[in-house]
């Protein structure tokens, strides 16, 4: 039986994760830095290992027996007061460094779409950078290049349940956004086999104003839609960017991905809709 490490299984892709490899019967450790974020995957996980991947030394043993490491361990919305380049790219380098002292045989590893294109924005160069150490690493290995996730869509309903969406830009930019649940059947399919570079979105590609309506729709509520101009926005992560260099990349990012076509290979089931309408329930 294989036996499989996932890092960032308390996060919402790594949930889902650890579900699918113990569905298709490998042996699961999950690393996990606090014990109070478990119960998710309790169920799913064969073992615990507590540490954190910026503490190298927490991370000792993390990695033996382990047949293959999964990790998408990343900064998205925490406030730790770490760095993209202290998380994405450190701590998961920490982690390659573990794996290669293990002699685990792959590593795979969770990028974001466009990475290559999109090296000027912080968090997309701390994730390509780690992919970097991947490459020349000298092990077997695979990284996952995804679009939008709906937990991140489900901004959408947040904001329509208070009456207004507001949108970066005029909202034409196009996007396949994907389920955690579809993306981590490509996520085990990449263990499995031999693709080394995977890009991948959902099954639907949709406006973003198609997909603020479609938050309306699902809440039964009148379309109201404010797009805040591209020029405007840049301006603040300018001046974000000078007092708080984390904040404004992030809202970069989220710019860059809202004024872009963010559309990739389609793969999954899950239809946003539904995804909604369960935003919907759990507010209720
Ligand atoms: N959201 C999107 O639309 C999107 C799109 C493309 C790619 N991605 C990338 O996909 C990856 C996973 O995203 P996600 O939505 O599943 O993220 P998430 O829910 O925020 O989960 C991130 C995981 O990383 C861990 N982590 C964060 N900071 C850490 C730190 N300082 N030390 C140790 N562990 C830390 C978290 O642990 P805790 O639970 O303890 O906080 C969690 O397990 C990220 O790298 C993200 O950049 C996201």
């Amino acid at each position: 039986m294989q036996r499989v490490l996932v890092a960032g299984a308390t996060g919402y892709l790594g949930g889902f994760v650890v579900k699918e490899i113990a569905n298709r019967g490998y042996w699961v450790r999950a690393l996990v830095r606090s014990a109070s974020r478990e119960e998710k995957i309790h169920d799913s996980a064969d073992e615990i290992f507590e540490g954190e991947v910026t503490k190298p030394e927490s991370l000792a043993g993390v990695c033996d027996g382990m047949d293959v490491v999964f990790s998408s361990i990343g900064i998205t919305r925490q406030k730790d007061g770490l760095t993209f380049r202290d998380v994405d790219y450190r701590g998961n380098k920490n982690l390659l460094e573990e794996a290669l002292r293990a002699g685990s045989g792959k590593f795979v590893y969770v990028s974001v779409f466009n990475g290559p294109a999109l090296r000027h924005l912080d968090i997309v160069d701390a994730h390509e950078a780690f992919v970097d150490e991947l490459a020349k690493s000298g092990m077997e290995f695979s990284v996952l290049r995804p679009t939008g996730y709906f937990s991140d869509m489900g901004e959408l309903v947040k904001m329509a349940t208070g009456g207004r969406v507001w949108l970066i830009g005029p909202g034409t930019n196009h996007v396949n956004p994907i389920h955690g649940s579809d993306l981590a059947v490509t996520c085990v399919d990449a263990i499995e086999g031999s693709t080394t570079e995977i890009d991948v979105g959902g099954p639907e590609t949709m406006a973003w104003n198609d997909a603020a309506r479609l938050a309306f729709t699902v809440l039964d509520r009148p379309v109201r839609i404010t797009h805040v101009p591209v020029w405007l926005v840049w301006s603040v992560v300018r001046v974000v960017r000078v007092f708080n260099r984390h904040q404004g990349e992030l809202l970069a990012f989220f710019t860059t991905m809202s004024t872009t076509d963010v559309v990739a290979p389609t793969f999954g089931r899950r239809r946003l809709v539904d995804h909604f309408a369960d935003c919907r329930e759990e507010s209720r």
